[in-house]
């Protein structure tokens, strides 16, 4: 009875707090669920901020939110990927400074992974999707063996943190204890959940995903700077002496993220916050440009950046908006633990998405098409907020192919297109003979394991143990 009753008072405080964010449809159903799950219902409904909610739904789902685009827009400065002859030096300090660093155990790898990957369309968490060209390995097993392979160079333990969502926690974490961690030791891979928001339908209504529960969805990889902090993750790098932060996303298996430059550079120019960028491929190319606005760094999406800047060119006719943003960063704990407080948020992005839910008569709907919008922080606009951010160009042939996509343009297959292009580029460079088509596509399908080599370096004092390689060969180096 004790218990019932206080469901009632919580449900009445609900109920309240719903109405004046014109939410009170999400307990219609209420009467009819037993005990549990009103319970459940109420717990969700309570851990989120209604009045925030409120005005979040009139800016950015029955409004848009409008993208403030600097009067005195600029291109950002960007150190370029091969030094000119003034910064060979400082590129070759930078490099010494950086290993240095990663030796010191002052960097940590920091993976997010809370996405829900709708438009792969993988059952399951991303991180588990077999990637490589040939060998069928996860993504989860590159980044591992990465880690473990600048772990055993180095001679220093490299935590790794990965945030999920908790729409994907318990299977990624069953699944990294399945494997073993790939081998890492368990006390330095830890996970948390990044915060969840709900989905809400063209009317501003937030959805149910079925009657006691809500649509809920992760909100965003720029949630993941609350999340740090939140967890105790941040506090947990701080103990163990980490000050910079390599972060990257679980879809792009080319990402290098123990780069001695990257990591030297971020350091010597004072950064707080660094990215990787790589020139666009066209001008309308769906990736963010890194600008400078207002004098502070920013990446303008490309949805956002006006066409006449779009197609704008430098006198000698090179796009001026050419570096495109590679969602790779250097982030300084010390960042994170400046900017992030109680009331900390990015700003809000709006992202249309097909979500299920439970319609007014209370049964299930399998939307075809976009049908509800979502809430979204993206954590390049933390930049504008950091000290001296860096920015680095690099080859994108070297560095990014992320898997996004079922088919076509950053899809499966173009990702190990590129990942075997790499591979047998570095076995070229090291001076094995590689197959390759007339159309000068390579003949053979390789996946260079990151215990074989983590770099086109590593190959070469390997080069005999790399099998004479004919027409038509699939292997893996490890
Ligand atoms: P994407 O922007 O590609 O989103 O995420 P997504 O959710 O994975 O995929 P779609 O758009 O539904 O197809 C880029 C990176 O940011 C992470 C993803 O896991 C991926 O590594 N991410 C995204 C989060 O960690 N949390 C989020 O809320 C969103």
């Amino acid at each position: 009875m004790a218990k019932q009753s206080s469901l009632k008072e919580r449900h009445e405080r609900v109920y309240r707090a719903l109405m004046e964010a014109n939410q009170e449809h999400l307990l219609r159903w209420f009467d009819e669920l037993d005990h549990t799950r009103q319970a459940h219902l109420l717990d969700e409904l309570e851990s989120l901020s209604w009045q925030t909610l409120a005005t979040l739904v009139k800016t950015h789902v029955l409004g848009r939110p409008h993208v403030e685009i600097p009067v005195s827009l600029e291109p950002a400065d960007v150190y370029p990927h091969q030094p000119t002859d003034d910064l060979r030096d400082r590129y070759e300090e930078a490099r010494r400074l950086g290993r240095e660093l990663i030796a010191a155990g002052k960097v940590a790898a920091f993976t997010v992974a809370g996405g829900q990957g709708t438009r792969l369309g993988f059952d399951g968490p991303k991180g588990q999707v077999e990637v490589t060209p040939v060998g069928n390995k996860s993504l989860f097993w590159i980044f591992a063996e990465t880690i473990k392979a600048v772990r055993e160079r180095y001679g220093v333990p490299i935590p790794w943190y990965i945030m999920t969502s908790p729409a994907n926690h318990r299977q990624t974490l069953d699944y990294l204890q399945a494997n073993d961690f790939f081998g890492l030791p368990e006390a330095e891979v830890s996970l948390f959940s990044q915060a969840m928001l709900p989905a809400f339908d063209g009317q501003g209504r937030a959805l149910l995903a079925e009657k006691y529960r809500l649509a809920l969805a992760p909100d965003g990889h720029g949630g993941s700077l609350k999340a740090l902090v939140a967890s105790g993750a941040l506090r947990d790098m701080q103990k163990r002496g980490i000050e910079i932060i390599s972060y990257f996303q679980v879809d792009n298996p080319l990402v290098k993220p123990f780069d001695p430059l990257f990591v030297g550079l971020h350091v010597t120019t004072g950064s707080e916050m660094s990215s990787k960028v790589s020139p666009k491929v066209d001008d309308l190319e769906k990736v963010g440009n890194m600008c400078k606005g207002d004098g502070k760094v920013m990446v303008i999406e490309y949805s956002d950046l006006p066409d006449e800047l779009a197609h704008a060119r430098n006198a000698d006719g090179t796009r001026k908006f050419n570096a495109g943003s590679l969602a790779i960063h250097m982030l300084d704990v010390s960042f994170i633990q400046r900017i992030v407080g109680d009331t900390f948020e990015l700003p809000y992005r709006r992202a249309e998405k097909k979500v299920p839910f439970v319609d007014d008569h209370g049964l299930s709907v399998e939307p075809e098409s976009s049908n509800a919008v979502k809430l979204e922080m993206f954590v390049f606009d933390a930049l504008p907020l950091a000290e001296n951010p860096l920015v680095l160009e690099v080859d994108r042939a070297e560095e990014f192919s992320p898997v996004k996509n079922a088919t076509g343009v950053d899809s499966l297959e173009s990702s190990m297109r590129d990942q075997n292009s790499r591979a047998c580029r570095w076995l070229e460079a090291a001076g094995v003979n590689v197959p390759r088509k007339p159309d000068g596509e390579p003949d053979v399908i390789v996946t260079i394991a990151p215990s074989f080599a983590t770099d086109a370096e590593d190959v070469k004092p390997k080069s005999s143990l790399v099998p004479a390689l004919k027409s038509g060969d699939r292997i893996v180096l490890e």
